[in-house]
């Protein structure tokens, strides 16, 4: 049985008060759930606050997410941040591979890949973003493309590799548009992703979880995450409210 998992994913978004504001306020809504896990990823210049307050007694039970990192473990890389700095902050989870990285800046399966291994070398989980644009939906090569999304990571880092890895499913066009992929349309592919992982390895593809990111909000979480190979959720603009993030977040347990 695949425990649940539901990140919220702030992007850049936050002040010093709001991340206190959201980490209190959406600790104290889920502290009587007792299946899903919850995650949440500030900016990187608010891992240290939200290690601090995610440490404090009430918020134990909610995980530490980064939205980036850089695959080289130190050196001169101006600017960057990289897995062994968040793991001494007690980072969990990284994203990899979000689309916004790889759209705005120019990220390749390459660099991706790299950043995957980077994070595991550092005994943090990778959450690894793949999805496609509304022009290759509309071909109907949705499946085509995240397979060879996900296969650029496993070709490099071998498919046993996502026994610490979770998978999410973010279909670009449904991005911050407010246009949710269907329950349908995301099992599809979540189906597709899980046969695929099996070929190689059942053990991994039964294990591995695999959420749906993409305008999922409190009205259409329950319905997503009913699907049999929907695992939870990445969550963008509705993680930054927590009445809503909370009723996501009860919407797994
Ligand atoms: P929205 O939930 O705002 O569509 O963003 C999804 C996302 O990109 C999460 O990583």
């Amino acid at each position: 049985m695949r425990r649940k998992l539901v990140v919220g994913n702030w992007k850049m978004h936050g002040s010093r008060t709001q991340v206190r504001q959201l980490i209190e306020g959406v600790a104290a809504g889920s502290v009587d759930l007792k299946k899903v896990e919850i995650a949440v990823a500030p900016t990187l210049l608010h891992i240290a606050l939200a290690a601090e307050l995610c440490a404090s007694e009430d918020a134990g039970h909610l995980k530490l997410a980064a939205q980036n990192l850089v695959a080289e473990p130190a050196g001169a890389f101006t600017g960057e941040v990289s897995a062994p700095m968040l793991a001494e902050y007690g980072v969990n989870y990284v994203i990899v591979g979000h689309c916004e990285r790889r759209g705005i800046f120019a990220e390749t399966d390459q660099v991706v890949a790299a950043k995957f291994k980077a994070t595991q070398a550092s005994g943090l989980i990778p959450i690894l973003c793949i999805g496609e644009s509304l022009a290759q939906r509309e071909a109907g090569t949705s499946a085509e493309v995240v397979l060879e999304q996900l296969n650029a990571v496993t070709d490099a880092v071998g498919i046993e590799s996502l026994q610490s890895a979770v998978l999410a499913y973010e279909p670009i066009w449904a991005i911050g548009t407010g246009k949710t992929a269907s329950k349908e349309q995301a099992q599809e592919i979540h189906r597709v992703l899980r046969e695929h992982i099996a070929k190689s390895n059942t053990a991994v593809a039964q294990s591995i979880r695999i959420l749906y990111g993409g305008s999922v909000n409190a009205a259409n979480a329950t319905e997503l995450f009913s699907q049999v190979d929907i695992d939870g959720g990445l969550v963008g603009g509705a993680s930054l409210k927590v009445e809503e993030f909370v009723s996501i977040c009860k919407s797994a347990d």
